[in-house]
This record gives C-alpha cells, sequence and structure tokens, in this order.
C-alpha cells in the first residue's frame, strides 16, 4: 500500500463522536507554543491519521528537507536557491545568519540616521511594493502600529493610481520618505508608482526629492541604476523569497514605525518558532500538525478551500497574507522533478474578520454543501480599551462558532437544520506583540513548507504569475495579435 493509500484509506469519524470516544482528545490535540494556544480538536484528525501522516513524512524526508532548508542548501531547485528566511531570524546555516545580521545591522543604522535628521524632518513613510514586497509590512503595521507608531505608514500596492492619490493625500511631501520596495526592481507596478510619487514630491517643490529614497531590494545595481544613492539602499539576499521577506529590509516600515526593539522581538518569536519546528517530534510539532490537518481535508475530504478568520481587527490583513503565502507557494501542478502531483495542491485560501463574516458568509459554512475547514485565530489580551465588553463578545463569537460548526442541530424543519460534523481549529494568542506575531507568521510559513514536502512540491517559486506579466507587456506595447475577445477589450477600452 502507498503511503497516499494508507491515507486515503483513513476513516472518516464525527467529530462529536471522537470526543465521545477519547476524554484525552483535547490535549492530544492541543498545544501550547511560543505564546499560541493551538487547538485542532475539533478536526477529524486522529491518532490513527497522524501516524499514517508522520509514516508519509518520513518516506518523503520531512526532518532531511527540513535539515537542508535550515541549513543553506539549495531546496529550491527550480531556482537554484536556497531558502533563507529563517536566517534572517538567526537560525541557519553561519554565513547566511551572519550576513542576515550585517544586512540587519545597515538597516538599523540608516533608521538611526533617519530619526536623527539625517533625511530632514520626516514625518510620512510612503511604502511602494507589491506581493509580499507589501503584503508583510502592511500587515506588520496595521497589527502592532496602531497606537504607538511613530511615522505615518501608507503602503500602496495598486497600480491603480487611485491607491497612490488616496495614499499620499494627507501627506506632506517635504516630510515624506519615499520607500521602494521590490526583491527585483523591475516590477511594473512598483516602479510606476514610485516614478508617480516621486513626481507628486517634485511638483511639490522638493528640492531633492531623490534624497528621500530607500530602496529595500535584493538587486542593489537596479536601485542604483534608478537613482536611489547606494548608502540608502537596503539589500537583502536572493535566497529571502518575496512572500518570506518580511522579516529582511522589507520589514522597514515596520522597522522604523514600531521601533527596532519591536522589530528584534518579531524576528525572535519567529525564531522560536523556528527551533520548535526544528526540535520538536512531528506529533508535537504545531506547523506539521496544522500540515497534517490541512492534507487530510485536501487529499482525504477532498476540501477545495480552507478559510482562516481573524476575530481581532488588528489581524484583519491576516487571510489576504495568508493567500499569498500559501496560494502563491503551494498553488502548483508539478513536483519538484517536473512530474504532475497528481493529486490536490494547496486549498484556495479564503476568509475574513470576525465577526463581520458570520454576518456575511457564515451561512455557506453552517449549511452549504462545501466543507470548509475554519481556522479562528484570536487573542486573549483586548486590543481596546472601551469600558463595554466589546473584547468578550469577540470571543464568545469565536468559541461558539466552531462549536455550533462540530455540533450542529437537527429540527424537523430542514432549512433550520445544521449537518454539524463541520472542522475549524483555533489559534488563541496570549496577547497580539511583535514577539507572538512573529511566532504566528513562521508557523504558517513552516506549514506550507511541510504541505509541500509532502506533496512532493517547490514551495519557493511562482513561475505560475509570469505569463500574465508577459501577455500584459505584449497588450501594453500593442502590435501583437491575441485571440479575439482580448482584442476586443483592448479595442474598447482604447487602448489599441
Ligand atoms: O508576481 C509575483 C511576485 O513575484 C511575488 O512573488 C512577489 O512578492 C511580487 O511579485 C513582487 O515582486 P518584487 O518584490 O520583485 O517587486
Amino acid at each position: 500500500m502507498s503511503d497516499w493509500s494508507a491515507i486515503e484509506a483513513l476513516p472518516s469519524p464525527k467529530l462529536v463522536e471522537l470526543f465521545d470516544q477519547d476524554g484525552e482528545r483535547l490535549s492530544k490535540f492541543s498545544l501550547d507554543v511560543a505564546g499560541i494556544h493551538f487547538d485542532w480538536s475539533k478536526t477529524h484528525l486522529t491518532t490513527q491519521a497522524v501516524e499514517a501522516f508522520a509514516a508519509l513524512a518520513q518516506a518523503q524526508d520531512l526532518a532531511g528537507k527540513r535539515d537542508a532548508m535550515f541549513g543553506g542548501e539549495h531546496v529550491n531547485v527550480t531556482e537554484d536557491r536556497p531558502v533563507l528566511h529563517a536566517a534572517e531570524r538567526g537560525e541557519g546555516d553561519a554565513e547566511s545568519v551572519a550576513l542576515a545580521r550585517k544586512l540587519h545591522e545597515r538597516m538599523r543604522s540608516l533608521i538611526d540616521a533617519i530619526e536623527g535628521g539625517a533625511l530632514g524632518d520626516i514625518r510620512h513613510v510612503l511604502h511602494i511594493g507589491i506581493g509580499g514586497s507589501a503584503l508583510g509590512p502592511h500587515l506588520l503595521v496595521d497589527a502592532l502600529g496602531r497606537e504607538d507608531a511613530r511615522y505615518d505608514v501608507a503602503i500602496v500596492s495598486n497600480v491603480d493610481g487611485v491607491a497612490l492619490e488616496d495614499a499620499i493625500k494627507d501627506f506632506d511631501p517635504a516630510a515624506t520618505l519615499l520607500v521602494v520596495a521590490s526583491k527585483t526592481f523591475t516590477t511594473k507596478e512598483t516602479m510606476l508608482n514610485a516614478e508617480s510619487a516621486l513626481q507628486w514630491m517634485t511638483e511639490h517643490g522638493v528640492e531633492d526629492p531623490y534624497g528621500k529614497v530607500i530602496a529595500l531590494t535584493a538587486a542593489p545595481d537596479k536601485a542604483m541604476e534608478w537613482g536611489v544613492d547606494e548608502t540608502r539602499i537596503l539589500p537583502f539576499g536572493e535566497g529571502v523569497g518575496g512572500r518570506y521577506s518580511l522579516w529582511s529590509s522589507i520589514g522597514f516600515p515596520a522597522a522604523i514605525a514600531l521601533g527596532w526593539g519591536a522589530f528584534e522581538e518579531l524576528l525572535e518569536g519567529a525564531a522560536e518558532m523556528d527551533r520548535h519546528f526544528r526540535l520538536t517530534a512531528l506529533h508535537e510539532n504545531a506547523p506539521v500538525l496544522a500540515a497534517f490537518a490541512d492534507l487530510y481535508y485536501t487529499q482525504v475530504r477532498h476540501a477545495e478551500t480552507r478559510a482562516p478568520f481573524a476575530y481581532d481587527e488588528r489581524l484583519r490583513l491576516l487571510p489576504s497574507y495568508l493567500q499569498q503565502l500559501e496560494m502563491e507557494s503551494n498553488g502548483k501542478g508539478v513536483k519538484t522533478d517536473g512530474t504532475p502531483v497528481g493529486r490536490p495542491t494547496a486549498a484556495i485560501t479564503w476568509g475574513g474578520v470576525g465577526t463581520d463574516a458570520q454576518h456575511a458568509v457564515f451561512q455557506l459554512l453552517h449549511q452549504g454543501t462545501h466543507l470548509v475547514p475554519v481556522e479562528f485565530i484570536a487573542v486573549i489580551e483586548p486590543g481596546d480599551t472601551l469600558a463595554e465588553d466589546h473584547h468578550r463578545q469577540l470571543l464568545v463569537n469565536a468559541f461558539a462558532q466552531g462549536a455550533a460548526l462540530m455540533k450542529g442541530k437537527q429540527v424537523e424543519d430542514p432549512a433550520r437544520s445544521y449537518s454539524g460534523d463541520r472542522p475549524s481549529s483555533t489559534l488563541l494568542l496570549d496577547v497580539l506583540d511583535p514577539r507572538t506575531l512573529g511566532a504566528l507568521i513562521a508557523f504558517y510559513e513552516h506549514r506550507v513548507f511541510v504541505n509541500g514536502v509532502l506533496l512532493g512540491i517547490n514551495s519557493f517559486d511562482q513561475f505560475g504569475v509570469e505569463l500574465g506579466k508577459e501577455m500584459a507587456k505584449a497588450a501594453d506595447q500593442g502590435g501583437q495579435s491575441f485571440d479575439p475577445s482580448t482584442e476586443d477589450l483592448i479595442r474598447r477600452a482604447g487602448l489599441e
């Protein structure tokens, strides 16, 4: 029997029965790491399932591949690169860690200089980037920068000029630091937004707009060619993937807005999760167990989507951050050796914010025909200081939803009945601080890695985004033939 057939043959017990049969279920399927309580007891994971997945993990050499990643080997085989985001947090091979430290030191010095007035009076940070060069820093600043941010930070990604206009409308151009974040420094959307931002500064009388530009990139030569002074380029290594890059200089807006101490705590929290992932047995390993549950639902129960819901306004950007992390990493059809995977890969990640989502999409989760593993992310310590008990309502709703999904309710009227047996997991953070957020994000990164290894795919390339970029360029340049529908659309919009 192949390893996957052992998994496909796993039974599909009912959640309530699993609790009835095993008084120890909660303690078996929950654990605490780095200030986060993980509870998978309301998923269909069983000891038997964990054993079957552990056997598959062994057959796929998960431990060897994990050590190869931390050891700086070229595990991103299609791009022949190491995978170095853990080295940014001090966990990895000595050479990569030393380089990351040196580059962090450079970032810290530049932040100190800016705070000391080296670039004049700076009050606003306009960060321009897209994908991994925007989603991570945006999440950090939005989650942690509500109270104590030392600068107004705006993150602009969309090439739609409305986004840039919105961001700068309340900014004083003379007091704005323009941060151009692009690993490649060639991304069309980012370069166009950066040029328009420079023009806005020039039009408003800023004498040396280039003097207020910081570049965050793995291609410092390109940033210099574009006009950024070498002293204001903050490089990071080629081995740090875009969607894994918030730990590098791409995290600059968070580091300057929240302070260097907060940024270091973020890295330390992630490093704690790295060590947990590296050193803990599979059946007690949070990213590993989460990936086993993901795979149970995609492979055994054929779930096509999964839905994280942040029951905390400060984490409202987490679902979109996870969309890129999970779908760009594991939305693949071939294995590392180029052969078809032959089974479903990444679930479609979607989700939202509780309690809003309860009044919009939870109908489908409770009574619809799709099986959607739900993930609740909540924080014990409130983010608000209101006298009324908002936070209590937030948390009771999160927990009640999980209970309702599992238990269901049978009444005579089918329209008012709930099948129940719908899985959810809960991640309960003690507090939302840089350290815990760092651990949380690192948890998701490693979970994606485990999913990728068990499926035999490379989670670190993203060739699927290239064709659309090429065709947009062709459409922009004109003179190329497309299908009749696309040509008609180009003509109607007056783009030919
Ligand atoms: O198009 C996808 C992508 O390459 C992402 O992986 C990346 O995060 C984003 O574009 C931005 O790329 P860059 O940082 O090179 O501008």
